[in-house]
């Protein structure tokens, strides 16, 4: 069974339908071993709000007659299994040590260590293996250089994930900087967020075209504030709700925007970083309607 939030618009409810059925698809091609089949399904399938498949759809649909739809669902898929790979890395007791995760044991908490390890390492190659795929082509197939693009923007940002985990484990307990902490919530977060933007933007935009410029731009603000919301989320929301532990962060003295500027100001720059997100979206007028509307999601999101 699959569980998927409530969510308070359409196009995210829509997009969350469309990913379901996609990762079942490139999930049920792959052959594995158990546990570790088990473990990948538990990983992907059991709920998650798919915020960054439906960035990447509502990228591909500012040109809403583009011939690439089966590269823009491979982007999407990939993205998620790597997120997906994040969050059972990041549960594991080495890292975060987190029993709970949308509303399920972890990964580890489930499987064991070994092989939520494993699942996480085998969805990090599935991401890659599918891209390259000719997964949901119809008759349209796409160039190979905008595969090739896709699989870089994939693996720069899947490469700053690890390299901002590994900065917020030191900042553990540590009093770090304004800038220190955005420089670890852009790797640990922003950079995926902003992958699936610009994994979709690369596939429906020419590179001189100036829309690529201005999704990047978007991308970065609502990247960094997606990992602001998420720790302001983990002080003012409840374990219930958010379908983690609730107050995790505070426990083990993680470096935060609430615990650095307090509760307050963390909102209130919450908001600039939306604004500026909603500024870069201008450009795009009402093209960006959807973009506009996962936007306003996340800034108001409760988990
Ligand atoms: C949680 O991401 C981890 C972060 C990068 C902040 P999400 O809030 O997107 O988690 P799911 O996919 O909805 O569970
Ligand atoms: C996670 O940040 C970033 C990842 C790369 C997974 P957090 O550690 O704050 O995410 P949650 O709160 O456990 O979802
Ligand atoms: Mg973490
Ligand atoms: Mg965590
Ligand atoms: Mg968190």
């Amino acid at each position: 069974m699959t569980s998927i939030p409530n969510v308070n618009t359409e196009i995210l409810t829509h997009a969350q339908q469309q990913i379901q059925q996609d990762l079942t698809m490139a999930l049920d091609a792959f052959s594995m071993p158990e546990p570790l089949k088990s473990a990948v399904y538990h990983a992907v399938m059991l709920g998650g709000k798919r915020v960054r498949p439906a960035l990447c759809y509502a990228t591909a649909n500012l040109k809403p007659n583009h011939p690439h739809y089966a590269a823009v669902r491979r982007a999407a898929v990939a993205v998620e299994l790597i997120h997906c790979y994040s969050l059972a890395h990041d549960d594991l007791p080495c890292m975060d040590n987190d029993l709970l995760r949308r509303g399920q044991p972890t990964c580890h908490a489930a499987f064991g260590e070994d092989t939520a390890l494993l699942a996480g390492d085998i969805l990090q190659s599935m991401a890659f293996e599918v891209l390259g795929s000719r997964l949901f082509d119809t008759q349209h197939s796409v160039d190979s250089p905008i595969i090739l693009k896709q699989m870089q923007i994939l693996a720069t940002s899947s490469s700053k994930m690890v390299c901002g985990q590994v900065l917020d484990i030191q900042a553990e307990g540590q009093h770090v900087d304004q800038q220190a902490l955005e420089n670890i919530h852009r790797n640990k977060t922003g950079a995926l967020i902003q992958a699936a933007i610009m994994m979709a933007a690369v596939t429906i935009f020419d590179g001189t075209d100036p829309a690529i410029p201005q999704l990047r731009k978007f991308g970065q603000a609502i990247g960094l504030a997606f990992q602001v919301q998420d720790d302001i989320l983990d002080v003012v929301s409840d374990t219930q709700t958010l379908g983690k532990t609730a107050g995790k962060d505070e426990q083990v003295d993680k470096s935060t925007y609430p615990a650095l500027m307090g509760l307050e100001q963390a909102k209130a720059y919450a908001q600039q970083l939306h604004d500026q997100a909603f500024a870069a979206l201008a450009y795009f007028a009402d093209d960006a309607e959807q973009l506009s509307q996962i936007s306003q999601f996340l800034l108001s999101r409760k988990s």
